[in-house]
């Protein structure tokens, strides 16, 4: 598979399950593992800027941001409770040779 229109997020070993980091591509990009799998959301909450990359707490398929604890579902970003009313940008993910790149968003 071409990897030119994506952007390389880590390398697979390089992000454990139940882990996530920040890119700074298109404002910043959140990116999880969870059960071996790889997704990925706008980082800033929907609620007010606050990293969920960095520091956004991974609890299975969610995400809670901790500076008021709203939460997301990582594999849709949607929002699960308040303050957060509004969806994360989701982005595809595609792991190839032990890499993890993230889709170009065509939303
Ligand atoms: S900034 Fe995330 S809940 Fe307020």
């Amino acid at each position: 598979m071409s990897t030119e229109a994506l952007t390389f997020a880590c390398n697979e070993k390089d992000l454990a399950d139940g882990e996530n980091l920040r890119l700074e591509a298109e404002g910043g990009i959140a990116v999880y593992r969870v059960d071996g799998e790889f997704y990925a959301t706008s980082d800033s909450c929907s609620h007010e800027k606050w990293s969920l990359g960095e520091e956004g707490e991974l609890e299975g398929h969610e995400v809670l941001c901790t500076l008021h604890m709203a939460r997301f579902d990582v594999r849709t970003g949607a929002p699960l409770c308040f303050p957060a009313v509004i969806a994360l940008k989701k982005y595809r993910t595609v792991v190839t040779d032990g890499r993890v790149y993230i889709a170009p968003n065509n939303d």
